[in-house]
């Protein structure tokens, strides 16, 4: 079997609303990762890149979170309307989505400017 060539990562982690963290996946169905599922399946890529439900990736701040391997450049806010765009000109056209792109300073801190100091958990 041939080796997957990219795996993208897709928060689905739930939280309760009153969590002062959010979370990526609200309503804790996985709808993201299913629509990444069906886009790469429309594109014939479902044996070259697989696309993983995952837990918390702990960048809730910045989410809807997604991470692109062997990459690893990181999504923040990305709704199903996002996705086309992420497996055409990611996936096939080797250039990552800028707009969607988290800041450098933003990926696994502490803090930022989107988030305030605190304990790791
Ligand atoms: S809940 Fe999605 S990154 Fe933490
Ligand atoms: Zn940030």
């Amino acid at each position: 079997m041939a080796k997957f060539e990219h795996h993208i990562f897709v928060c689905a982690n739930q939280r309760p609303p009153e969590n002062p963290r959010g979370c990526c996946d609200p309503e804790g169905l996985g709808a993201l990762q299913l629509v990444f599922k069906q886009e790469l399946a429309a594109r014939g890529l479902k044996a070259s890149v697989r696309a993983n439900r995952a837990g918390c990736l702990d960048q809730c701040e910045h989410g809807p979170t997604v991470v692109v391997y062997p990459e690893a450049v990181w999504y923040g806010g990305v709704k199903p309307e996002d996705v086309k765009e992420i497996v055409e000109s990611h996936i096939i056209n080797k250039v990552p989505v800028a707009r969607l792109k988290l800041d450098e300073d933003c990926v696994n801190t502490v803090s930022c400017a989107h988030k305030s100091p605190r304990k790791p958990e």
